[in-house]
Order: structure tokens, then sequence, then C-alpha cells
């Protein structure tokens, strides 16, 4: 699906300058000589890296690059130099990026495949850099191209094998623990990219619940998919007030990992599942509507992790929950000052019928509290809000927890997706108490990301919860780093890692 011929990593043990490799990449810090076994690549190349690199012709600089062809007789016929920046400055975050700018340059050298010596910077865990190695470079190649037919169809020029070069064999079980790793990351970011970026004719709430299924029947998981009749039964008004406007089918999508699994503690993720979001009633205005096809964003990222956490086989409980439906206008459709009751029994007075996300996540949320969970965990492209607060630098944290959002926060670190604490006032809770219900959906103009905020806090009440507001990183206009135009992928190389955390050291 999406990204074509996927990538594929392999690793070697022999030194740098031994093997003939169509195209070795190197890594290089600011203003220091070649790595190790960066000498003898040299001298197979007749001194040809220390005549640039003394010319000030590559310095180094974070992400450059700079290609050369060598007339030595043996070792690479051409040599990638990749800049890593100041050593003091470098991070794993720095090795994705700079992984990425090397995948970038080795494709377009045309060879379809490259051999690359990972970068050494002290201090830093070789299984996390070979990790973030193979989540840069193998990001930083996707293109979704579903969609495309003719020329555009296919990239002519695929890189399909990076081959990690390491000399050390003491290096080698810390570089496969790595690689595997990585790869299980970087699938379940291209798996959320393509299943985000799918557009809402074909990326329907069907759609998403067949995506479940797929990963419950690859990885054994149960699996329940609600439909319109038996959210009614179950009395989800949330859920069901959004989805009266839309002729396409809602689900409400439960996967559980190790759903047998009683000894084993219990972590729940919601998703918001929103497909299209029009804003019903409340329209939105026209000009940037269609970006709201990645208003499903939070599900994906859900299904993403499920999908890891198959794979990895975590020694956890985990349940996958994903309210969808598009939210769209008609004869039918909720309107503001409407009331509905939502799964939970308790009531909301609509204001504004585009305030539909944190409908469904009450549902989710409290279906999620019924499970008994150690804790919930929901991703949502919730408000316009948060990305005036943060754009597209951090995704809006709100936890009752503090000990869940600072392992959330070390997490997003880790993934290179940052997570900024927003506070969880009381004031926030009183913004949104309605004068004819228990609570409305807004709470005006002031405070907008905290007050949908709020609402989820409300329901989820008693159980240890953080909210993700992913609205600002969730998809982009532009590409970066390793990170393309479109669904970004946002949230499960976090959650993944979070929960590797926990079942380390559960509820430490
Ligand atoms: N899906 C939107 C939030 C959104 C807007 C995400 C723009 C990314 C970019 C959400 O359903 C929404 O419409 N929220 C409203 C809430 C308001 C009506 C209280 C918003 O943020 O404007
Ligand atoms: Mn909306
Ligand atoms: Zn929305």
């Amino acid at each position: 699906m999406g990204s074509g011929k996927a990538v594929e990593f392999y690793i070697v043990q022999r030194a740098a300058a031994a093997g003939e490799d169509p195209v070795l990449a190197l890594f290089l810090h600011e203003g220091e000589p070649l790595p190790a076994g960066g000498a003898a690549v040299d001298e197979a190349c007749g001194g040809l890296l220390s005549r640039v690199i003394a010319s000030g012709e590559f310095q180094g600089k974070a992400r450059s690059t700079l290609l050369l062809h060598s007339a030595g007789k043996s070792g690479p016929r051409r040599v990638l130099l990749v800049g890593l920046g100041k050593r003091g400055a470098l991070d794993v975050e720095g090795v994705r990026r700079a992984a990425g700018a090397a995948a970038l340059a080795g494709q377009a050298a045309k060879a379809g495949e490259m051999s690359a010596v990972l970068p050494a910077p002290g201090g830093l865990r070789l299984e996390d850099l070979a990790a973030a190695f193979v989540e840069g470079s193998a990001l930083a190649l996707y293109r979704y191209l579903d969609h495309r037919t003719g020329e555009g169809a296919e990239n002519p020029h695929p890189l399909v094998r990076v081959t990690l070069v390491a000399a050390d064999p003491d290096a080698r079980a810390a570089l496969d623990r790595g690689v595997a790793f990585g790869r299980v990351l970087a699938d379940a970011a291209v798996f959320a990219r393509d299943v985000g970026n799918t557009p809402g004719n074909e990326g329907t709430p069907t759609f998403l619940a067949g995506k479940a299924r797929e990963i419950a029947s690859e990885s054994g998981m149960k699996l329940t998919v609600l439909d319109r009749a038996d959210m009614e039964r179950e009395g989800m008004g949330g859920i069901l007030g959004v989805a009266r406007g839309t002729e396409e089918p809602p689900k409400f999508i439960v996967l559980e990992h190790n759903a047998g699994r009683a000894d084993l503690p219990l972590y729940a993720l919601v998703g918001k599942g929103v497909t299209f979001d029009s804003g019903g009633i409340s329209l939105k205005p026209g000009a940037d509507m269609h970006e709201m096809k990645f208003d499903k964003c939070g599900a994906v990222a859900v299904l993403a992790t499920m999908r890891a956490v198959g794979r990895l086989k975590l020694p956890l409980r985990v349940a996958g929950i994903c309210p969808a439906t598009e939210n769209l206008p008609s004869g039918k459709a909720y309107k503001p000052g409407d009331v509905v009751r939502t799964l939970g029994g308790r009531t909301v007075e609509i204001l504004n019928t585009d305030a539909e996300g944190r409908m469904l996540l009450v549902d989710g949320i409290t279906w999620a509290k019924r499970m008994q969970p150690r804790c919930i965990v929901d991703l949502a492209t919730l408000t316009g809000a948060c990305v005036v607060a943060l754009g597209d630098a951090a995704s809006g944290l709100f936890s009752t927890d503090d000990r869940l959002a600072s392992s959330l926060e070390s997490a997003g670190a880790a993934a290179g997706e940052r997570l900024w604490r927003m506070p969880v006032y009381e004031e926030y809770t009183e913004q949104i108490k309605s004068d004819v219900a228990d609570f409305k959906n807004t709470g005006g103009r002031n405070a907008g990301a905290c007050t949908a905020a709020a609402l989820l806090k409300a329901h989820a009440e008693g159980t240890p919860w953080a909210h993700l507001d992913i609205a600002g990183t969730a998809w982009g206009g532009k590409d970066r780093d390793y990170v393309r135009k479109g669904a970004t992928g946002v949230g499960p190389r976090t959650l993944v890692r979070w929960l590797v955390a926990e079942s380390a050291a559960p509820g430490k």
C-alpha cells in the first residue's frame, strides 16, 4: 500500500572499506576528522575524502550530503558523506534526521541500494541509534502514491536495500535488536500515514473497521465492531448524535491484545475517528475543508499502535477503542441546541456541531473506563485552538496524573514527537457547565483546547487519564526532514515506546 516498494534493512559484519558497495554512507561530525573505519575508506579512494574535508567542500553541517565517485581499485564505488552537525548537539532525533537525509541522497544516486556505517556519538545506546536510523531512513523514503496512475504511480529508482556495516562483532546483538524494533516502529508510522492519507470517500468508518480486522487476524486479537443499531442498544448518544447526519455507517471499533489475560495490566487507548469533518450544521468555511479527511488520525494512531503491539507481542493487555463516523449536515443531522445522552448517562447540550470529536471520545472513554484499565490515553485532532497554541511543533498533553504524563513525555521525546503539557484546571470544567444539561460541548473562544479536554476529563474521572491533542501534528503542508507532506503518522512511535517501558516496569 501507499509507500510502494518498502526498503529492507540488513546488517553485515566487516570493515567499511572491505566491500565494493555501490554507495557507502559515512556520517561526519562538523569540524571533526573521518570516523572509525573512514581512514581505510579514504585510503581505498586515494585520499579523496580527506581532500574534500580539508578543502572545506564538506563541513559536516547537520543533514548536508555530498556524493563522491571513487576511482580506487577496491572499496566502495561511491561514498556519500552525511553531516551530523556539532557533536555535543546530536541526539537520537538528530540521527533520525541525518538518516533521512542519507536515505534520500542515497536514493537519488539510483543504485537501488546503500550501505552505511552507523554514526557513533557518545552517550547514546547503539540499539537506540540503530532504531532511529531505521525510522529516519524508512520514513524519509515514504510516499503516498495509491491514487496516482501512469508515470507518477511509482518511483522508477526506489532505494530497496539498506545495509548497516559494522566492524565490531560484539555490536551484532544490539544492532539486531535496534533494527528489528526500528522496523516495527517505522512500519507502524507508515501504516498510520497510509490510512491517514486515504481520502474520505474511501477511508470511511467501514474502511477503518476493515483495517482493524486485518490487525486482529494478523496478531490473534479480539475484535468487536459495533454498528449503528448496536450503538443504539448501548446508548451511545455521543457518537450517534454526530452520526445522525451521515448515511455512511458509523462504527465503534474495539481491538483487544491479550484479551483473555486477566493476569496482565490493561492499558486503554481511545482514538477520534472522524473520517470527514464538515462541521455539520455548524458548517466549516470551504477554504481548507478538504484537510478534514485527516480528522481520523487519532483513531489511525491507535490502530497503528495496536498493529505494532501485536507484532512485538508485548506482555500487557492493550485495548484500542476507535469510535468512527463522518460529521455531515443533512435533514437528520444533530443541531445546535440539541441535548444528547452519552454512554455514561450524562447529558451534553450541543452548542456547535463542529465540536464533534469530544462527543465521540466521551463514549469511547466511558467504554474504556468500564473495562477497568490501569489508565486511559486518548488521541484526537481535537481543536483548532491547540494548533493556535502550539503549531506543528508539539502535541498538547492534558493529564490528571503526573506519573502518566511524564512517562508519555519521555516516550515522546525518545520518538522525536514532542508533547507539551497543558493545564486541566477546574475553571475549564466550570466553563462547560450548561444551563439545561450536565455539560455543553463548547466553552466559548477562550482556552478552547483546555475546555475540550475538560469534557473528556469529566468522563475519565476516577481512572488515570491523558489526552493528546494532535490537531497541529497529525498532518502537514510541507515535507520536513523524515516527515512527508500529508499525514505524518504521529502517535504510534511514541505510544509503542511508552507501552514497552510500561511492560518493563508497569505502573512505576
Ligand atoms: N477537527 C476539528 C479540529 C481541527 C481544526 C483540527 C483545524 C485541525 C485543524 C474539530 O472537530 C473542530 O472543528 N473543533 C472546533 C471546536 C469549536 C467549534 C469549539 C474548532 O477547533 O474550531
Ligand atoms: Mn469539528
Ligand atoms: Zn473534528
